[in-house]
């Protein structure tokens, strides 16, 4: 049985000004003091990662701050993008890598993925991989192809990836705010799946240990429901992590479902019923 960090990861894309970010720095801790066992996170925009680490420094309750991407190499040129190294100084801890959004704008596949986590990885970041099928997909009923390649595709052989504190994140893309979440059954379905992909990828012990988390129009309403699957980690929130209150209700329903919780991994079993 692993006992696997339970996430809450507030991405905040391109919203907020720099004194809107700080006043939700100072205010989310406040919000979620006493709340136990989950992980906070927050990915604002690169230009607020510095002042909003700082706010957030220093107070009893913690809450970590992730960039939403890195460029794969250390430094060069490489106009308009940002290294590991450089978010680590600016005070980050995690990176979101591979959303959707930046599958989609900037054309990010596997190979790029993959080069992207080994800098994380070297930089000492933690990544959360994105992974997710679209609508076309699942319709065609090739939804578990398409996390199988996305999974491998950037995992593979990657075993060091557990040690550095990987998470991969479930956003099927039809969900991500359309304000259409996965049921409960699909987001578990789902990262079962992947946790038995991971298992190939980077082997049993590692998967079974690794974090998964659901992403798609979570909300408070529906955060009990969607994140109960055995095999679903936590949420990343898009929409609903913008207002801190709405984002501390969501942690405060995860750390309910942290607290009940006793884990069996199902990924094998799921990964060989390979049936979409
Ligand atoms: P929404 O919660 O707005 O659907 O966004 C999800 C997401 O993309 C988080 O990375």
């Amino acid at each position: 049985m692993a006992s696997r960090a339970v996430l809450a990861i507030a991405n905040w894309k391109m919203n907020k000004g720099l004194a809107e970010a700080v006043a939700y720095a100072r205010a989310l801790p406040a919000l979620i003091r006493g709340v136990r066992g989950v992980e906070v996170v927050v990915a604002p925009a690169f230009v607020h990662i510095a002042p909003v680490a700082q706010a957030l420094r220093g107070k009893r309750v913690a809450v970590t701050v992730a960039g939403q991407d890195c460029h794969s190499e250390t430094k060069g040129a490489y106009t308009g993008s940002v290294s590991a190294g450089m978010l680590c100084d600016a005070g980050a801890t995690v990176v979101i890598l591979g959303h959707s959004e930046r599958r989609r704008d900037f054309a990010e596949d596997e190979t790029l993925l993959r080069a992207k986590l080994q800098a994380a990885l070297d930089a000492r970041l933690r990544p959360i991989l994105c992974v997710g099928e679209t609508l076309a997909e699942r319709r065609r009923k090739t939804t578990h192809v398409v996390l199988k390649r996305q999974v491998e595709g950037a995992l593979d052989g990657m075993a060091d990836a557990a040690l550095g504190g990987l998470v991969v994140a479930y956003e099927p893309v039809w969900a991500i705010g359309t304000g259409e979440t996965a049921t409960a059954d699909q987001a578990e379905e789902a990262i079962a799946f992947i946790r038995g992909a991971l298992e190939r990828a980077i082997g049993a012990s590692a998967a079974a240990g690794t974090a998964i988390v659901y992403g798609g129009s979570v909300t408070p309403e529906n955060a009990a429901v969607v994140l109960a699957g055995a095999n679903v980690d936590g949420a990343l929130v898009g929409g609903a992590s913008l207002d801190p209150e709405s984002f501390a209700a969501i942690v405060r329903r995860l750390a309910t479902i942290a607290a009940g919780r006793s884990v069996a991994p199902v990924g094998r079993a799921a990964y060989n019923r390979r049936s979409r």
